[in-house]
């Protein structure tokens, strides 16, 4: 049974998980602090936050109401890696911004950066739109996985090489509700393989 910051989580949802890796508590500490130095960095800049559905719903959500200055959202939702643990490269947009980014101060709001391919091909995409200013904002940055060199302004944790799921992050569809994040056992993957 893993033990979460207040209380032992529920086993049906853990019970696939070897430990935790960030706290409900730590995570929460540390989004407050980049939201923080967004609010210091885009003063007076109207910044446009583009969550990377579906991987960053809970840091973005928990990011913008750490903001303390005008703003505004919107979303991407992009598949690069389907039911598989690891990135195809291939990267399909399911959904696209709702207006234009032109002259507009955007900042990338992913959960994790892996390979790197993802964020590679969403910042070439984006460049063509000809934003003021385009940044990433990353919760987690797993660099020893990367492939494409891609730069990450803003970083959360760096994460080890082992497969994490919690508070966002899934395999299969699951575990994103789990307000920490934790190591899977790498048994529950590799059966699935
Ligand atoms: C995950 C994550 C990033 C990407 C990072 O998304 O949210 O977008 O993979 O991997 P990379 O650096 O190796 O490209 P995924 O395609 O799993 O979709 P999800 O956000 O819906 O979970």
């Amino acid at each position: 049974m893993i033990e979460s910051d207040q209380n032992v989580w529920r086993g049906g949802l853990t019970q696939d998980l070897s430990h935790v890796l960030m706290s409900e508590a730590q995570i929460q500490s540390r989004v407050a602090e980049l939201g923080r130095a967004l609010t210091q960095d885009y003063q007076e800049k109207d910044p446009l936050l583009v969550g990377i559905l579906s991987g960053s719903f809970l840091f973005h959500a928990d990011l913008v109401r750490n903001m303390n200055l005008a703003m505004a959202v919107d979303f991407m939702a992009v598949s690069s890696y389907g039911d598989r643990t690891s990135s195809s490269g291939v990267v399909r947009i399911l959904k696209d911004l709702n207006s234009s980014i032109a002259g507009r101060h955007v900042i990338i709001i992913e959960d994790i950066v892996d390979t790197g391919l993802t964020l590679d091909y969403l910042v070439q995409n984006l460049q063509t739109r000809h934003p003021a200013s385009l940044k990433v904002c990353a919760l987690l940055d797993k660099k020893e996985a990367r492939v494409r060199d891609v730069e990450v302004a803003y970083v959360g944790f760096h994460c080890p090489n082992e497969f994490v799921v919690g508070y966002g992050l899934d395999y299969r569809g699951r575990y994103r509700n789990l307000p920490f994040i934790g190591v899977l056992k790498p048994e529950v993957y590799r059966k699935a393989e």
